[in-house]
């Protein structure tokens, strides 16, 4: 077995030829550019003289770099240096190039904040799997993340909590715990900067008209109900406070996604459009009176005009809208150029592709990875549907009767409810982010074949690389909750026919 058979994700074409290569130093090989190749292409020749990168693009010669790390083995994944000497290669040519444009991973730092360097490891962590796409959830109903100049009390007061719930219990009791945090525009700046050399795209995502609670904790006139008081929701789940409909309020979050747009080059920004209950809307005469004024035939068709304005805003600045699917039932038209994330399953993104929008496949009976991991007992905190390692590798974006050319690609979301710390995510996030990067570069294979490559070969590169993933044999004691309810929740037999191909 030659060092190209550790490969993950495997790339398309590997061809060995004799002799060994003695490299000095990695990092310095050199790149020739190539665009005839698909973008994010590249081929690495390793021969005994040394070793030349061909690549499309940067992002090409960012990940021939990842080959030729693993191909140096783990000890090419620590911060330094251990041994003398130089690395030894195997010689042939490596071809390769992904599936999809579009290999994201969400990370959600609203729910529970990450530091900027916790931040920046996880870039390092998705360039290591060759994801190309950092979607930050930046504002929820628990904390609004990014500073915006015009409206300062935004991570004043919006971004600090005065508790958590513990798990998922019932009660209304916190455990009492304040934290909270938020980035500064410059270190967002740093942040874009440092995926964009690494071959990641950063997509900000300003969730509204709903999970605004943080929003309106800060500036209550934004609310449908200005004369109460919010705080910074201490609680999970779908809070049933959403924006009034005052082309104040427009204007507020056009100003807000101003600042977003001076920070993120992305051409695609997140809107999220996710879980809004209409019950305000609809019991508030002035909503009731605007959505009259406005001509739409209820209230809760508010939902989709506010995005519909925001979609509209961001083409007029170049860019697009990504929304939750919950914007094609909120009637958003394709018009605007909105991407879809296809989230509650793939027949929204079957639809979405079907009315003329471009669709990322994010489905959670698939690829949330703050789902619970094992049937275990021990498994701590266990919230969502249960998927397996195998059930990851199992996924497959392009469900039957996907127009290829509306599929950008596919996403895993690590929402952090239930992970309040980097080692939590890290023990959700792998190695099933491992495994979702294979489908999605490589389109995936055979089980059986991934899981000794990933358990012999991935495995101590994680560990080289210091990731506190989940054992395959089930949590260390330390990475157990005992006590600490979740809220497992079952697939149903349509969920499990689905994806299977
Ligand atoms: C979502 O999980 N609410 C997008």
């Amino acid at each position: 077995m030659s060092a190209f058979d550790t490969l993950l994700p495997r790339p398309v074409r590997v061809e060995p030829s004799p002799g060994e290569c003695l490299l000095a130093d990695p990092a310095a090989a050199p790149v020739r550019l190539d665009p005839a190749l698909q973008a994010e292409g590249y081929r690495l020749e390793i021969e005994p003289a040394g070793v030349l990168i061909v690549a499309a693009d940067e992002a090409g010669a960012c990940h021939a770099r990842q080959t030729l790390r693993q191909l140096c083995g783990p000890a090419a994944f620590r911060a330094a240096r251990i041994h003398d000497g130089p690395w030894r290669l195997p010689c042939g040519t490596v071809t390769d190039q992904p599936r999809l444009g579009w290999r994201g991973c969400l990370l959600d730092v609203a729910r529970h904040f990450r530091t900027k360097a916790e931040v920046l490891r996880f870039v390092d962590l998705l360039a290591a799997h060759k994801l190309n796409v950092l979607h930050l959830h930046l504002t929820d109903d628990q904390g609004w993340r990014i500073q915006i100049d015009r409206y300062p009390r935004l991570t004043e007061v919006g971004g600090w909590r005065t508790g958590s719930m513990v798990g998922r219990h019932d009660g209304p009791e916190t455990d009492g715990r304040p934290h909270g945090g938020f980035y500064p525009a410059a270190d967002l700046a740093e942040i874009v900067g440092y995926a964009g050399d690494r071959g990641i795209r950063v997509v900000p995502e300003i969730d509204m008209p709903g999970h605004v609670r943080a929003a309106l904790a800060a500036y209550p006139e934004l609310g449908v109900h200005p004369d109460r008081s919010l705080e910074v929701w201490t609680s999970w789940g779908v809070s049933e406070d959403v924006l009034n409909a005052e082309e104040s309020t427009v204007d507020f979050f056009r100003n807000v996604l101003d600042e977003v747009l001076e920070i993120f080059p992305s051409p695609v920004i997140g809107i999220g459009g996710d879980e809004v209950p209409v019950t305000q809307w609809e019991n508030d005469p002035r909503s009731r009176a605007r959505a009259a004024e406005l001509g739409l035939a209820s209230p809760g068709d508010l939902h989709g005009w506010f995005l519909g304005r925001m979609a509209d805003h961001l083409r007029e600045r170049g860019r697009r809208a990504l929304g939750w699917d919950e914007v094609l039932d909120a009637g958003t038209d394709p018009g605007t150029g909105t991407v879809v994330g296809s989230w509650r399953g793939e027949e929204a993104g079957l639809r979405a592709a079907a009315a003329g929008h471009d669709v990322v496949m994010c489905p959670e009976q698939w690829v949330y990875l703050d789902h619970r991991q094992s049937a275990h007992p021990d498994e701590p905190i266990p919230v969502g549907f249960l998927r397996s390692l195998e059930d990851v590798y199992r996924y497959r974006p392009c469900p039957d009767g996907m127009p290829a050319e509306r599929l950008l690609g596919a996403q895993a979301q690590v929402w952090t409810e239930h992970l309040d710390t980097a080692r939590r995510v890290d023990y959700a996030a792998f190695p099933r982010l491992a495994a979702f990067a294979e489908v999605v570069w490589s389109g995936g294979g055979d089980f059986t074949e991934f899981l000794p490559r990933l358990r012999e070969h991935h495995l101590p590169r994680l560990d080289a690389l210091g990731v506190e993933y989940r054992p395959l044999s089930g949590p260390l004691p330390w990475q157990t909750r005992p006590g600490v309810p979740g809220r497992p929740r079952d697939l149903t037999m349509a969920d499990h026919q689905h994806s299977t191909g």
